[in-house]
């Protein structure tokens, strides 16, 4: 199934590390980051969940719960989680799909089998509150992702979800964003009272409204 940005994610129920789960409702009313990795014990994924569980409190400020999934057994999991608690200095702390069934990840269409017909490659879902999908990202499983932009991006979503503007290229949580071009200059003054940059009429930057 091909996922689209502000569709609704489909529903599933799926053994776990943290005992079965029905997605929708785990969800609740929090942000998600789903996540696949192609396989446990290997070296990229044992340092992508290491560092996912160093973010736990960066995704509970931005109340957003961390989900991984591979297509290995249960048991895999649990034998897999004690070493990278060893290698990575952090115990995971968020549930991980077992999919051996590769039921979850042909529903997210997780498997690109022109890559590898056997495993996941390295997607990302992050999707909101009303389960409507806001980020996809596919990365080979030879490149390792960058969990601090997957932060950003939550940053950016949660600021333009609240105020009207847009934050530019590389912009990082604290920095002047973009007024969205929806927005004529009579509103703006409205919006923005203490005042905003015209670098060009369609270009109009701001400090960051509260986010
Ligand atoms: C890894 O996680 O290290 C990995 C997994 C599959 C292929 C290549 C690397």
């Amino acid at each position: 199934m091909t996922l689209r940005l502000g569709d609704i994610v489909p529903d599933f129920e799926a053994p776990t590390t943290e005992g079965p789960i029905h997605f929708h409702e785990w969800a609740g009313k929090s942000w998600v980051v789903l996540f696949s990795h192609p396989k446990n014990y290997t070296p990229v994924c044992t340092t992508e969940l290491g560092y996912t569980a160093k973010l736990k409190p960066e995704f509970e400020k931005r109340n957003v719960k961390a989900i991984g999934l591979s297509v290995d057994k249960l048991e895999d999991h649990h034998g897999w989680a004690k070493d990278i608690e060893e290698t990575q200095g952090a115990a995971l702390n968020f549930p991980l799909i077992a999919d051996a069934d590769k039921k979850v990840a042909n529903l997210y269409d997780m498997i690109h089998p022109n890559a590898s017909d056997t495993f996941t490659v390295r997607s990302v879902f992050v999707i909101d509150p009303n389960k409507k999908l806001r980020l996809s990202l596919t990365y080979p499983a030879s490149t390792g992702r960058n969990f601090d932009e997957i932060l950003r991006v939550i940053d950016s979503l949660q600021l333009t979800d609240g105020y009207k503007v847009a934050t530019p290229v590389n912009w990082k949580n604290g920095e002047d964003v973009i007024i969205v071009p929806s927005v004529k200059d009579e509103e703006a003054h409205k919006l923005f009272p203490n005042g905003f940059k015209t670098i060009k009429p369609y270009l109009r930057t701001v400090p960051q409204p509260k986010g």
